[in-house]
């Protein structure tokens, strides 16, 4: 598997990804949050492709100041289990991390509300009821050691 920024040439196959994993009114935020993104970074819209080019996964990330945000991950049904999203959600918090990001927020909503242990899993932690968080300072000291 290998992990990249977002094309344009993308948009069909994550566009169903979304569609087999998030419901109706959920795909259309989905696309606008990513054509909102598209126009400001695409660096922070990463998708997965496995060894013979399918995509298999993506996750939007927005910035306001030193706060990113995620949305939108979801991974192909068929290649679930399997470290994607995992792999998806360190590279976007790397590349925060470059972007000066020190801390990483999710709103919870009925959409990600099925993501909530996954990201625990990750080190996300509830800051209130409506939001997920993590600092990425344990990135930084990886960087430095
Ligand atoms: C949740 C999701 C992103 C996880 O991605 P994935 O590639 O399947 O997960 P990974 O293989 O990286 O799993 C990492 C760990 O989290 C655990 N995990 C995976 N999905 C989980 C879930 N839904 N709840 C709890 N834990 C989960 C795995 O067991 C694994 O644990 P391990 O490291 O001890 O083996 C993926 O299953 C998915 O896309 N689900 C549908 C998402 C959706 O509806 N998106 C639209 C929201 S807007």
């Amino acid at each position: 598997m290998q992990l990249r920024s977002f094309q344009l040439s993308d948009v069909h196959d994550v566009t169903q990804i979304w569609k087999m994993t998030a419901s109706h009114e959920r795909e259309r935020e989905t696309l606008r949050v990513l054509s909102n993104q598209l126009a400001v970074d695409r660096d922070l819209v990463i998708v997965a492709e496995s060894y013979d080019k399918k995509v298999i996964g993506a996750i939007v990330g927005t910035m306001d100041g030193d706060t990113g945000f995620f949305y939108c991950l979801a991974v192909h049904p068929n290649y679930q289990s399997q470290g994607v999203g995992t792999r998806l959600v360190e590279a976007l918090e790397s590349r925060f991390w470059k972007k000066g990001v020190k801390r990483i927020w999710i709103t919870v909503d009925e959409g990600t509300k099925k993501l909530l242990s996954f990201y625990r899993h990750l080190g996300y932690h509830n800051s209130c009821s409506t939001r997920l968080e993590k600092e990425l300072l344990d990135l930084a000291i990886e960087k430095i050691s």
